[in-house]
């Protein structure tokens, strides 16, 4: 059989798999395992804070019902459902979560992703995706008000006539402005992508006065 040609693609195969396991998975893995996972609670930031903040205001009654008070701890489970969603609700078939360094990827985008960036607990597993039927979103937090989210997801075509992007009308309690528990948190969760690096658009400092006027 190591004669044939057959044999020779199949031993050649068998190292390729090898050559592939060992430079994207054993080399990135020893590369950094000093480098300490953060949790949802670490990588919650002022400006996540601010859209948490003005969700709680913005949609008061749901609010309190199925977060309660916008808390750190809150906010950080709410992370943590909304990651859930997203990959329940299949997201990630149309969507990507990685700016990619080619293709001027980054002039549609934003900067190009970098592996800091997926060293916490909701990059676990990965979006990357592969697919992109709709647009990367790993730098979509902060582009769009969160009641802007809200309509997006309860019906596309409302804000985007072409849209081919399904409904989610489960993830409200009936009307586009009455997002249930699971809707509120997948806002946070895209509110949040991107809220690590400085590029995050309509951001002030959180500041309460401030905000008390723009309401
Ligand atoms: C069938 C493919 C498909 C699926 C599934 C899908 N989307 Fe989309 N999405 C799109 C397309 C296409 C667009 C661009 C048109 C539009 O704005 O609706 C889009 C747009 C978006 C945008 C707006 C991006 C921007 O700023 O312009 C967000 C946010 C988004 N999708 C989030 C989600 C989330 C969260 C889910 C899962 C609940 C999801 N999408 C599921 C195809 C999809």
């Amino acid at each position: 059989m190591f004669e044939s040609k057959a044999g020779i693609l199949f031993i050649a195969g068998i190292g390729f798999f090898a050559f592939a396991f060992l430079s994207n998975a054993v080399v990135p893995m020893v590369m950094y395992k000093d480098l300490p996972e953060q949790t949802a609670e670490q990588v919650v930031n002022d400006k996540l804070m601010y859209q948490f903040d003005e969700l709680s205001r913005r949609y008061p009654g749901a609010f309190r019902e199925h977060i309660g008070e916008p808390t750190v701890e809150n906010c950080a489970d709410a992370l943590r459902l909304g990651k859930q969603v997203y990959v329940g609700e299949g997201c990630w078939h149309c969507h990507s979560q990685f700016v990619r360094p080619v293709s001027n990827d980054s002039k549609r985008f934003g900067q190009v992703s970098e592996t800091w960036e997926y060293q916490n607990e909701l990059q676990r597993p990965v979006m990357f995706g592969t697919r992109r039927v709709g647009p990367d979103l790993s730098r979509e937090g902060g582009r769009r008000g969160s009641d802007w989210h809200a309509v997006h997801f309860f019906k596309p075509k409302m804000v985007s006539p072409d849209s081919p992007m399904p409904e989610y009308p489960w993830l409200f309690d009936g009307a586009p402005d009455q997002p249930n528990g699971r809707g509120l948190a997948l806002i946070t969760y895209v509110q949040w992508l991107g809220s690590w690096l400085d590029t995050y658009p309509y951001y002030e400092e959180l500041d309460a006065e401030k905000m008390e006027e723009s309401f």
